[in-house]
This record gives C-alpha cells, structure tokens and sequence, in this order.
C-alpha cells in the first residue's frame, strides 16, 4: 500500500503494531521457558497475556479503519527477537542466563513504549481520541512491564548472578 496521506501512514504504523506484537507474543512464551526464576517466569507470562490482549486491541482499530491487520512485518523487532535468541544461546548458567533474558527484554519493552507512544501521538494529532485512549492503555502497559523488569534486576536477579 502506498502511503499519501497522514492517515495512511496513522494505519501502516498501526499494522506494524499488530506485527510487533505478534512476535512478542509468541517471542515471549519461548523466553519464559527459558527463565529460571519464578519471579521472572511469572512476569514473562504474564505480559505474554497482556501482548495478547494488546494485540486484540489492536485489531480493533484495524478493523474500525478497514485495513488489514496481516500487512506489515516489523523487521525491527525479528533483529531484537533473533538478537535475544542469540544470547540465549551463548550464556552459560541459570542465573546469568535469567539476567541476560532482563536485559533483551527491556530492550525489546524500550522499542515498544517508543512505538505506541508514536502512534498514538499520531492518532491524538488525527483526533482520533478513543484509539489514542486505547493506545495509551497499551503503553501504560509496557511502561509497567519495563519498570517491572528493572525491579526484578535490582531486588534478586542481577544479585545472583553476580554471585554466580
Ligand atoms: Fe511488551
């Protein structure tokens, strides 16, 4: 699809959305069998379900603009997916392994509060203002995933890893 207008280009980020989150759904399952911690597992599945979530809502808007909610592939995210599978594979030992799997996580949270941040600053300025609530509700969501993660890190991950 070509791009010509502000809305066009308000759709084609929201498909990339919905491909973003996609692979964070199913990025995040194979993560969370890999984490040892409880405590970490628990948050992997539990923002697996909210990406899920996020997704549907997603496909909300998609279909409120009659787009197609399969058009895009967010290649950005597959380098952070592959990337994080990469380390995975290289670290040695379950703790250090758990604080490698925050670390790719985070950056994978980083890129997804900068992108519904984007869209919906872009929805606000196309005064589309349930979609732009709706969008919000998902970065809220990132936002406490990430802080989430950092409070995992700090109180007992990173710790025993070090001592490992
Ligand atoms: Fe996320």
């Amino acid at each position: 699809m070509q791009i010509t207008s502000f809305s066009d280009m308000y759709i084609a980020e929201l498909q990339e959305l919905r491909d973003l989150e996609a692979q964070s759904s199913a990025a995040l399952m194979r993560i969370a069998n890999e984490a040892s911690h409880p405590s970490l597992q628990t948050a992997l599945m539990r923002h697996r379900r909210q990406s899920e979530m996020q997704g549907q809502r997603l496909d909300t808007l998609l279909q409120k603009r009659g787009a197609n909610p399969r058009e895009h592939t967010d290649q950005a995210m597959q380098a952070l997916v592959k990337e994080t599978d990469k380390m995975v594979a290289l670290v040695n030992g379950d703790d250090l392994r758990d604080a490698a799997l925050i670390a790719s996580v985070q950056r994978i949270e980083h890129y997804e509060i900068a992108a519904y941040g984007t869209v919906a600053a872009l929805a606000g300025q196309l005064d589309f203002r349930d979609d732009q609530k709706l969008l919000h509700e998902s970065l809220e969501e990132e936002k406490e995933m990430d802080l989430l993660l950092t409070r995992l890190a700090k109180g007992e991950i990173n710790q025993d890893a070090l001592a490992a």
